[in-house]
């Protein structure tokens, strides 16, 4: 069992210690009233940012990441770096046209920036170091851009991500669109882990094991929360939205007695949703699915990460409760069905030109390098493609454990595995995609944005460690 013994609750430093295992404040120092009695009513809800536009088709917020304290459970408060005053960040929450203007400041002690993962976006918004150099510390930057596409994106560093991620740096984007399901309930869920110490600080311990598997932790979060109770009304049709923002962790949610539905999947909605009773999302991934709770009022269900194997053994580790989910006093709902939603996701053109990819991990120079086509970053060579073409990225992952591959600024659709082909129909677009070991995928992505685009594995302490790379479209 990794996950430490810490009850429910989650509160920042400056609001008092709460110790009944039920107790679950949650509020920010300052919180009025009326917002503390609303977190208490649902420990997983994200803190919302005041919108200082009040045009309906504009969000502008401000923003900023600092040094914190924050307590994940009842145990002690643990220093980390926020945006705002919550871990995880705000939900910034829009619908597809809306311009959005971030007004960010660095407040920490070192260079950071913001990366919008999965958005489509003009390269000089995008916060990777490729396209804009750090902001230093003091300093502010407006990120500015028009949101193209329906989906569940998110937010964080692009400068030491597998240090700043780690430290609490990151939050959900949610953008609506059409046709989307009409449900009782609909969460978004972002999940983590991080490894405290005894004191109740993150530990920074990294040796060659822990930066090949990426920091693993040994406390499970979701919403920032240990030991999370996700609340549900039994019978009623609830929508989790997901985001793996997890160093290394690969989540494989199983919720016993149910299957997930799955209708969408990191760029939208997908054509033909698909049932699951595993849902494994890798680092960086996200996942959009429908269920109906079917328990008794008051019961409560394990929500358990099953072991997969991602290499090196990890497929024999114990199942781990990672949250429970828990039925609501309220009478059971019925004849809630799971829809199939469908929308038309239109096939990328096809490329004639191929852009090939070797994933490896070896030592260099007596240290332990993650590779690009045996290259570590900056020195992998740079791949230029002419504005408006597609390409096939060929990707071979020639290690013994899985990398999910994430490309900035475009979504990709996967065309097959090993030679298998892949159903495009449940796939949907993705910006990010388990190239498991040993594998070779292919994909495919019209660069239609020019400017100086990224491409890593998202396990950031293999990106950190040079598993990255630039692709230039002009
Ligand atoms: Cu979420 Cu370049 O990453
Ligand atoms: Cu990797």
């Amino acid at each position: 069992m990794m996950n430490t013994p810490l009850a429910t609750s989650r509160l920042l430093l400056l609001v008092a210690a709460c110790m009944a295992v039920s107790c679950s404040n949650r509020e920010p120092a300052g919180a009025s009233p009326s917002d503390a009695a609303a977190a208490a009513a649902d420990p997983l809800a994200l803190a919302v940012p005041s919108d200082l536009d009040p045009d309906p088709n504009v969000l502008h917020v401000r923003l900023e990441a600092k040094e914190g304290s924050f307590r994940y459970s009842d145990g002690q408060a643990t220093p980390v770096w926020t945006f705002g005053e919550t871990i995880p960040g705000p939900l910034l929450d829009a619908k597809v046209g809306d311009r959005v203007i971030i007004d960010f400041t660095n407040r920490l002690p070192e260079p950071t920036t913001i990366h919008w993962h999965g958005i489509r976006l003009p390269a000089a918004m995008d916060g990777s170091v490729a396209m804009q150099d750090p902001i230093p510390p003091g300093a502010s930057f407006r990120y500015e851009f028009t949101l193209k596409d329906a989906g569940l994106f998110w937010y964080h560093p692009h400068v030491r991500s597998d240090v700043q991620v780690q430290k609490g740096l990151y939050g959900a984007f949610r953008v609506r669109g059409a046709g989307e399901p009409v449900v009782d309930e609909e969460r978004v869920v972002v999940l983590d882990d991080v490894r405290l110490k005894d004191d109740g600080t993150l530990s920074e311990y990294l040796d060659d094991t822990t930066k090949m598997m990426g920091r693993e932790g040994n406390t499970f979060l979701l919403n920032g929360v240990a030991n999370a109770a996700l609340p549900v009304q039994a019978g009623s049709l609830v929508r989790l939205r997901l985001v793996n923002v997890a160093n290394g962790r690969f989540f494989n949610l199983r919720l016993p007695g149910h299957t997930w539905r799955v209708i969408g999947t990191d760029g939208g909605l997908i054509e033909q949703p698909y049932d699951t009773e595993k849902l494994l999302i890798s680092p960086g991934e996200r996942y959009d699915v429908l269920l109906v709770p079917t328990g008794a009022p008051g019961d409560s269900l394990d929500l358990v990460n099953e072991p997969y194997e991602r290499g090196h053994e990890t497929g024999n580790a114990p199942a781990v409760t990672v949250a429970r989910v828990v039925f609501r006093p309220d009478a059971a709902l019925t004849g809630r069905a799971l829809p199939s939603t469908t929308r038309t996701v239109p096939a990328i053109d096809a490329a004639s030109i191929t852009i090939p990819l070797v994933l490896n991990e070896g030592v260099q120079n007596g240290e332990l390098a993650f590779t690009v086509n045996g290259a570590v970053y900056p020195q992998v060579p740079m791949v230029s493609v002419p504005l408006g073409q597609s390409r096939l990225l060929d990707i071979t992952n020639e290690s013994e454990m899985d990398h999910p591959f994430h490309l900035h600024g475009f979504f990709f659709q996967a065309l097959e595995q090993n030679g298998v082909a892949l159903p495009l129909a449940r796939m949907g677009n993705k910006d990010t995609i388990i190239v498991p070991a040993k594998a070779r995928l292919k994909l495919v992505s019209t660069f239609d944005e020019p400017g100086m685009w990224m491409y890593h594995c998202h396990i950031l302490e293999h990106a950190e460690g040079g598993m990255m790379g630039e692709i230039h479209v002009e």
